[in-house]
């Protein structure tokens, strides 16, 4: 049997809401080996978040399953540990504290107290926060707040690290600072990543592969993009690479032409002049304009178009 370090196989979910029943996803199956960094992109609503979900072991899949170096998910676990779009730290605890939580629920028989000390402080230098040991999450800004989050994944040691949209609320200058750190700590770590994202240029700048999903509902993988772009990557060469362009060509593709949207509002709100669009956030300097549809079924809400 092909197994691989973590095992998605033929998942699909079905949820009952007051008695009706919605298909989310099915026949689901993606491989990925150890080290291996790869996002999940698709229309909102598709069923993501959902996929993560049953990875995290919050969600229990209506078939199939998750194996992840090759024992079986039932539950969520220290050995996958989830970013979230909304850091989701203690306000009541500082920074130090926040991560010292995760690293005493794992490590508290394995390190002394000494050892935990400079373990947690060590993962706080690795984001860039070791001045703020002391600060409340109150205290420090939004990027920041993010960096502790994944901080505290870090510290877990987690076999691997699930990212829903871990930038998604950040600026763009912001947003482009941590996929740098996200991409030296990788490379560092050889950490095995799942990222969703709404940002083509981010799926291409990180990933190893892009998996594309289906429009929901029942929705799949529709392809699968393998990225051979050389590490260590460098955005601003890249903006003028012709694979990296011809790359973000084919998610667009995916997205907007075999997966496009049915937009009973656009016809409406075609008469409307639209602000004109800026750069996708590989220039850190721009901010894309997110679009949002109030017709039925997935939202259009890419960014780099
Ligand atoms: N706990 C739940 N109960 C019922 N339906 C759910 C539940 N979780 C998700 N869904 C439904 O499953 C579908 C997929 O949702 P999911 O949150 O996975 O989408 P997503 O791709 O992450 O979207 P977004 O990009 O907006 O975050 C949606 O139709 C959603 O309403
Ligand atoms: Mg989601």
């Amino acid at each position: 049997m092909n197994t691989r370090y973590l095992d998605i196989t033929d998942v699909g979910i079905e949820f009952d809401t007051n008695g009706r029943k919605f298909r989310a996803l099915q026949k689901v199956n993606l491989k990925l080996d150890k080290g291996e960094f790869v996002s999940l992109i698709g229309h909102s609503g598709c069923g993501k978040s959902t996929v993560l979900n049953i990875v995290a072991g919050l969600y229990q899949a209506t078939e199939g399953g998750v194996c992840l170096d090759g024992k079986e998910v039932c539950e969520p676990g220290p050995d996958r540990a989830v970013v979230f779009q909304n850091h989701s730290l203690m306000p009541w605890l500082s920074v130090y504290d926040n991560v010292a939580l995760a690293v005493d629920q794992v490590f508290r028989k394995s390190k002394s107290k000494a050892e935990r000390r400079e373990w947690i402080e060590h993962n706080l230098r690795l984001v860039n926060m070791e001045h703020a040991l002391d600060k409340l999450p109150g205290e420090i800004s939004g990027g920041m707040k993010q960096r502790v989050g994944i901080a505290r994944c870090l510290a877990m040691q987690p076999k691997v690290l699930l990212m829903d949209e871990p930038f998604g609320a950040l600026d763009a200058l912001t947003r482009a600072q941590l996929q740098d750190s996200l991409m030296t700590i990788q490379s560092e770590l050889g950490n095995t990543v799942i990222m969703i994202t709404h940002d083509v240029d981010e799926a291409v700048l990180l990933s190893d592969r892009i998996v594309m999903m289906t429009n929901g509902p029942a929705a799949t993988i529709g392809e699968i993009l393998p990225v051979n772009l050389p590490r260590p990557r460098d955005r601003l060469a890249l903006a003028e690479d012709r694979e990296f362009v011809h790359l973000r060509q084919q998610v667009l593709e995916f997205l907007y032409a075999k997966q496009a949207v049915r937009e009973p509002a656009a016809v409406a709100v075609a008469a409307v002049p639209r602000p004109e669009r800026k750069p996708g956030p590989l220039s850190p300097a721009s901010a894309a304009v997110p679009v949002s549809t109030a017709g039925e079924g997935p939202d259009n809400d890419f960014e780099a178009a």
